[in-house]
C-alpha cells in the first residue's frame, strides 16, 4: 500500500514522541512492504516562531494532499499571557480540525492489566475498563462567537445545528452496535438548550439502531460515574467542551495520560494524535512516554484498513509493558527513555519477536539500545 503521511510534531514533547511514532511507521512499512511517504510540516508555537502563525498556509495545503496526519502536541507557556486566544499555539490545532472538517474525535479508554497499580482508583474498579469517547470537535463553544463587551464582560457562544449532531452520532451509534451495544449521550439537558437539541436529535436516530441501548447522563453525573463505575460505559457521545473534559478525566483513571491515543475524523485528512499535551517541562529530556503516539499510529493503520499491522503494533506495546518495560512515570521494573521505547518497539516489529522469548534474545539483538 502507498500512503502519504503528514508529520506534524508541533511543540514540547511533541517532537520526541512523534519521532518514535515515525520509527513504528517505518518498521511497519518495512515488515509489510508498504510505502509510507512522510512529509513534515510546522504547527503551533514552532510555526509561530518561523512564520508568525500557528497554522501556516503551506501546512494546511500540505496536509490536504496527504492521506493521514500524525500530530504531536501544541502549546508553549511563552504564549500564556496572550491577550487574545486567537494567537495562541493551540489555534494551530483548532484551525486544522475546523478547516479539515474533522468533526469527530475518537478516544478509546482501556486499562492495561500490568499497569493497574498506576490508577488512582482501586484495582477491581478499574480492571477491564474499556470504553470509547466520541467528542464533537468542530462546533459548540470552541468555535462560537467570542469576545469582550465594552463593560468588561466576555462571552463565548454555543450553537449546534442538528446536522452537526447527526453526523457524529451516526459514527457513535455504529461503533456501539459493533461493541457492547450501549451509547451514553452526555450533556446538561436540564439546563442547556443545545444539550436538549442533542437529546432530541439523537433520540430520533435511535430507531435506526435497534441493537443499541441509548442512555442520557448529565455531565456532572457522568464525571462522577467515570470514577465510580467506569466499567458501565461502552460508547460515550458528547459535545466539544464536555468531551474535552471527560476525556481527560477518563485518561486519568487509567493511570497514565501517556498511554492514550486518539483519532479525529470527518470530511478531510484524518488526524491521529496522543491525547496528552506538549508537557513543556519535559521537552528535550527524552523522558516522555511515546506510547500514546505509537498507539495513535495503530489507529491510523486501522483507518487504512491495515488491521493486521495495527494489531502487531498494539501487541508489541502490550508485550513491552507486560514484561515490565516502560518510561519512568509508569514505575515498572525497567525504565526506558522515550527514544529507547521507540527503538524497542521498532525492533520488535521488524524482527518479528516478542520479549517473552527471552530477555537474552533481547540482550543480544537490542543491546545497543538498552
Ligand atoms: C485536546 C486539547 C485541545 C482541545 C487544546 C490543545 C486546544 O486539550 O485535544 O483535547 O481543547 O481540544
Ligand atoms: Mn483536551
Amino acid at each position: 500500500m502507498e500512503k502519504k503521511i503528514a508529520i506534524l510534531p508541533g511543540d514540547g514533547i511533541g517532537q520526541e514522541v512523534v519521532e518514535q511514532g515515525v520509527k513504528v511507521l517505518e518498521a511497519i512499512a518495512d515488515r509489510f512492504h508498504h510505502q509510507f511517504q512522510l512529509h513534515y510540516f510546522d504547527v503551533g508555537a514552532a510555526a509561530i516562531e518561523k512564520y508568525g502563525t500557528p497554522l501556516p498556509a503551506h501546512t494546511l495545503a500540505g496536509v490536504q494532499c496527504c492521506d493521514a496526519i500524525l500530530f504531536g502536541a501544541v502549546g508553549d507557556p511563552k504564549y500564556d499571557d496572550q491577550t487574545t486566544v486567537q494567537t495562541r499555539p493551540e489555534q494551530g490545532l483548532l484551525q486544522l480540525r475546523k478547516k479539515l472538517g474533522l468533526f469527530a474525535n475518537i478516544r478509546p479508554v482501556r486499562t492495561v492489566n500490568s499497569l493497574l497499580h498506576l490508577s488512582p482508583l482501586k484495582k477491581e474498579r478499574i480492571k477491564n475498563v474499556d470504553f470509547i469517547i466520541y467528542r464533537e470537535l468542530t462546533g459548540g463553544i470552541y468555535f462560537g462567537e467570542k469576545g469582550r463587551n465594552a463593560d468588561g464582560s466576555a462571552y463565548d457562544v454555543t450553537t449546534y445545528h442538528p446536522r452537526e449532531i447527526e453526523r457524529i452520532a451516526r459514527l457513535a451509534f455504529k461503533q456501539a452496535s459493533k461493541r457492547r451495544g450501549k451509547l451514553t449521550l452526555v450533556g446538561k439537558a436540564s439546563v442547556l438548550e443545545t444539550s436538549l437539541l442533542w437529546r432530541e436529535t439523537v433520540s430520533k436516530m435511535a430507531k435506526n439502531y435497534p441493537t443499541v441501548k441509548l442512555e442520557f447522563l448529565n455531565a456532572d453525573n457522568a464525571a462522577m460515574q467515570i470514577v465510580l463505575n467506569p466499567k458501565e460505559f461502552d460508547v460515550i457521545l458528547s459535545d466539544n467542551l464536555i468531551g474535552d473534559i471527560l476525556s481527560d478525566e477518563a485518561s486519568a483513571i487509567t493511570g497514565s495520560i501517556g498511554l492514550l491515543p486518539s483519532a479525529s475524523v470527518g470530511d478531510g485528512t484524518p488526524l491521529f494524535e496522543p491525547i496528552h499535551g506538549s508537557f513543556p517541562r519535559a521537552a528535550g529530556e527524552d523522558i516522555a512516554n511515546p506510547i500514546a503516539t505509537i498507539l495513535s499510529v495503530a489507529m491510523m493503520l486501522d483507518h487504512f484498513k491495515l488491521y493486521e499491522e495495527a494489531s502487531v503494533v498494539r501487541h508489541k506495546v502490550r508485550n513491552a509493558l507486560e514484561k515490565g518495560i516502560g518510561t519512568a512515570e509508569l514505575h515498572l521494573d525497567t525504565v526506558y527513555s522515550c527514544s529507547q521505547m521507540g527503538d524497542m518497539i521498532e525492533h520488535l516489529i521488524t524482527d518479528h519477536y516478542d520479549l517473552a522469548h527471552s530477555i537474552s534474545v533481547m540482550g543480544e539483538r537490542v543491546a545497543t539500545i538498552i
